[in-house]
């Protein structure tokens, strides 16, 4: 077969703040191309990518790398690396085999020799600032072939990072009691409508909040029991009718939390997950929380942590019982296709960091059947 095309997301310059610019902080690169007969392996195996997903964690390795976070940061000029579904398609390597599927961090082009080279932080923890992790480090895993019983969108979702996040901040921190009442913000998102089923299986009442009436009406079937849209209704007139809340599962930050910390019981578990609600606010505009105080009057823990921080605890648990309530059906999650092709994948990042999707589902762009 002759070379083809092998279309690729590049990171061409440091975001500040703010959304990314198309062509100027990420561009779609076509001037590669792949024999994929002839590409030496050395030892590797060949990846088609098939599933894309774009995740909020993005835009935190988009920044420069001076600036201290949890995250390693991309490299200039070489691919976004991230999470994506794969397919084999050539393998010199004993453990992986033509046709298998692969869930993980990889750089975001139509084919790639694994492991990665290109993209790839070369980690030296003493050289980032203390507690940031590294990335490619959540290499692809071989994931079951779901043999039509659900789509592959599932593993960059309730299947994937997202589902993890939720399960494991639900077994570690979260801890739901039968009668408890938990608050989940971004109710919608792929890590919420996980963490609203667990709680609602735990015998919990729960109170969860998202954008737009769509959203809410996704909500209620997970079985919510209070469902509210934050651009009709304030978090603080909500929260203030329905309290008490003994936890709260946050991924948004700023007003949400601030209305939960005045919502909540003495000892409430805050499990802070996420902050889409300000990650596109310069800091200095960024919105200060005014009813802090409370943190202590209440003695309320705050718990804030990355799904790598739970991983070793609850991730079997996570594999051994999530597949297997999602393919018998009593595990829900929503997808919706929001591309089918390269030219499709730097506006879907955009739109994801801009306000969150008016679409209800994770979003997903399916670049390959
Ligand atoms: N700690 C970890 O290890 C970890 C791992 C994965 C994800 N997360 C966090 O979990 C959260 C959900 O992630 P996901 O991958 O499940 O997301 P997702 O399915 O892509 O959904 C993101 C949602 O965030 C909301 N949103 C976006 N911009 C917003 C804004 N400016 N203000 C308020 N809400 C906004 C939108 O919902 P609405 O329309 O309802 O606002 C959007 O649909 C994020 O905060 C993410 O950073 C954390």
């Amino acid at each position: 077969m002759a070379p083809m095309l092998n279309p690729r997301i590049v990171f061409n310059e440091h975001l500040q703040s703010g959304l990314p610019i198309i062509g100027q902080h990420i561009l779609l690169d076509t001037s590669h191309t792949i024999d994929i007969d002839n590409v030496p392996l050395n030892g590797g195996y060949l990846t088609k990518t098939l599933v894309l997903s774009p995740e909020p964690a993005m835009r935190e390795r988009m920044r420069n790398p001076s600036i201290p976070s949890y995250t390693t940061t991309y490299i200039l000029g070489a691919p976004l690396v991230a999470f994506a579904v794969v397919v084999v398609v050539k393998s010199e390597k004993e453990s992986v085999k033509i046709g298998d599927y692969m869930y993980g961090q990889t750089p975001w082009e139509a084919y790639t020799i694994q492991p990665y080279t290109e993209g790839r932080v070369a980690f030296k923890p003493e050289e980032w600032a203390a507690g940031t992790f590294d990335m490619d480090s959540l290499a692809l895993q071989v994931v079951p072939d779901p043999k039509e019983m659900y789509p592959l969108s599932k593993y960059t979702n309730i299947m994937g990072t997202p589902g993890l996040t939720a399960f494991v901040g639900m077994e570690g921190i979260i801890k739901g009691k039968e009668g408890e009442t938990l608050y989940v913000s971004s109710g919608a998102s792929g890590v919420g409508s996980l963490v609203i089923q667990l709680a609602k299986m735990k015998g919990m009442r729960v109170i969860a909040s998202a954008g737009s009436d769509p959203k809410v009406e996704f909500m209620k079937t997970l079985g919510v029991d209070v469902p509210f849209n934050y651009n009709k209704e304030s978090y603080e007139s909500v929260l203030s009718k329905h309290a008490p809340i003994h936890a709260f599962w946050d991924n948004v930050g700023a007003e949400a939390l601030d209305a939960a910390l005045d919502a909540s019981v003495a000892q409430g578990r805050f499990a802070i997950c996420g902050t889409v609600g300000t990650d596109n606010v310069p800091f200095e505009q960024r919105y200060r929380l005014r009813n802090a105080y409370q943190i202590m009057k209440k003695r309320i823990t705050l718990h804030g942590f990355i799904v790598p921080d739970l991983i070793p605890q609850f991730a079997e648990q996570f594999f051994q019982e999530i597949p297997v309530m999602v393919a018998q059906g009593k595990l829900q999650s929503k997808e919706v296709v929001i591309g089918e092709k390269w030219e499709d994948v730097p506006q879907a990042i955009v739109t994801m960091m801009s306000s969150g999707h008016k679409d209800t589902g994770k979003p997903v762009i399916i670049v390959s059947e």
